[in-house]
């Protein structure tokens, strides 16, 4: 029988990727006030959320997810996140567009700040200091005092989000998402990008069977889908003490739930059954999701679905497997049956970025190749064992960076200092992403044809 949870819970068991704060004073006092202030999201969008992903879990729908590895203060601004919108917002046209399917939006935004590390020292030369953890915890700068953590950043990543959510929430429902501006959306795009003749060949069909809709009397003024969005936030809730304090009871029904974000995560790291992560996940009702590396086996991960979804309740937990563009047919297929097996309810999706990272001329980088070959695997295995590829989860930026190499644009490992601005992993630019996405759209349209050759067969 599972112990009593409640939000601490999770300080009585043992704990990875903890940073070491000077001064526990300090921080028991920022996670008091913290714990005042108003929460960023809402139990019932997090319902709604939880909703859409049901649907994704029973084969109607596709989750897209994304955004930056970590968030920063330093690049907090407008700019930045319409650009990121901008990008994200034309994936999905595409997406939706291309397979036919509603697609779920969900941000890697307004609170992914912290950052597990695989070292807990960093050493440059004949220095050794504290790793950087993420601006919710450190600064990144290769100083003492950057490195020391500080826990008043945990407020200033409170107010980071909260103004970047309030921006998003005014793109999603202000105006800018209207289906109506499908092309604008293409302005201020890199110029020459190789994906905008395609983009604009695909808005064009939008915007006449808009046109034709309107002559029948269907308008963005009388139907609000053709002029919202939902959008929704994400973030690896690693940080537990920041994510204890804005644990809010719902009034509603009595349930607690993470008012960080809508749906949090548990990195590869730290999904130790018997550990803290995993406990304070179990016990708020947020959608989440489960990041599946190579080591993790079937029975440890049917283990995990209990724990996280004793009730078996679609929507409530997705698996992001990051095995890598080689590993995957090794370990994606075996976790596939044993979910099957035991009749659980995920949703299945795809991270082509984690597994498929190396260094080259001292950058940390990935090969576009490589993470467009483990999401083509990842569709047919799914194909092959006959489930749904529910979702792709991805780093991504609205900006030119040059950061992961490839793409059409053909970026080399000589192209990556020009713009190399992450703060943590590389990043997919604007045009990459978009390019991923008319692959996806491809692969999905591929997946709906055979359906129904097989129902007119
Ligand atoms: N409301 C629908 C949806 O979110 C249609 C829509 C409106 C849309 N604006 C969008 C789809 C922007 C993709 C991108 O799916
Ligand atoms: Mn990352």
């Amino acid at each position: 029988m599972a112990q009593t949870w409640t939000p601490n819970s999770w300080r009585q068991k043992p704990i990875q990727q903890v940073p070491d704060y000077p001064d526990l004073a300090v921080l028991e006092s920022v996670e008091e006030r913290l714990a005042k202030y108003p929460p960023l999201v809402f139990a019932g969008e997090a319902r709604r959320l939880k909703h859409a992903l049901a649907n994704v879990s029973e084969g109607r729908g596709f989750l897209l997810q994304g955004g930056d590895c970590a968030e920063s203060f330093a690049e907090h601004g407008a700019d930045t996140i319409r650009d990121f919108f901008r990008a994200f917002l034309q994936m999905a046209v595409v997406l939706t567009f291309g397979a036919q399917q509603p697609v779920v939006k969900v941000g890697r935004i307004a609170g992914q700040f912290a950052k597990p590390r695989s070292s807990s020292v960093e050493k440059q030369g004949e220095v050794t200091l504290p790793s950087y953890r993420g601006d919710i915890i450190n600064g990144i700068e290769f100083t003492e005092e950057a490195r020391v953590p500080n826990p008043e950043r945990q407020i200033m990543a409170y107010r980071q989000s909260a103004a970047t959510l309030n921006l998003l929430r005014a793109f999603a429902m202000g105006g800018y998402a209207n289906l109506e501006n499908v092309h604008q959306w293409m302005l201020g795009f890199v110029k020459d990008s190789p994906q905008a003749e395609r983009y604009r060949k695909l808005a064009d069909r939008i915007s006449e069977t808009m046109d034709f809709m309107k002559a029948i009397g269907i308008t963005a003024e009388n139907h609000p889908s053709l002029r919202e969005t939902d959008f929704f936030t994400s973030h690896e809730a690693l940080l537990l003490g920041y994510e204890q304090a804005l644990t809010r009871v719902d009034s509603t029904s009595g349930d607690w739930y993470a008012t960080s974000g809508h749906m949090i995560w548990i990195g590869d790291r730290t999904r130790q059954p018997d550990h803290a992560h995993v406990e304070y996940c179990r016990g708020i009702k947020n959608p989440l999701g489960l990041k599946c590396g190579p080591s993790l086996t079937a029975d440890g991960l049917l283990e995990l679905i209990d724990l996280l979804n004793p009730a078996n309740e679609p929507g409530r937990l997705t698996l992001i497997c990051r095995f890598g563009h080689e590993k995957v047919a090794e370990h994606l297929p075996r976790l596939i049956r044993a979910v099957e097996r035991e009749g659980k309810k995920v949703v299945w999706s795809c991270d082509p970025m984690h597994g498929n990272t190396i260094t080259l001329n001292n950058y940390k980088t990935r090969p576009f190749e490589r993470i467009l070959s483990e999401v083509e695997s990842f569709f047919q295995i799914h194909r092959a064992e006959g489930t749904h590829p529910g979702g792709i989860h991805i780093e991504m930026t609205g900006n030119d960076v040059t950061e992961c190499t490839g793409g059409a644009r053909a970026l080399s490992g000589d192209d990556l200092a020009d713009r190399y601005h992450t703060h943590c992993d590389p990043r997919l630019n604007a045009d990459q992403a978009l390019e991923l996405a008319f692959l996806l759209a491809e692969r999905m349209k591929g997946g709906r044809d055979e359906k129904r050759m097989v129902v007119n067969g």
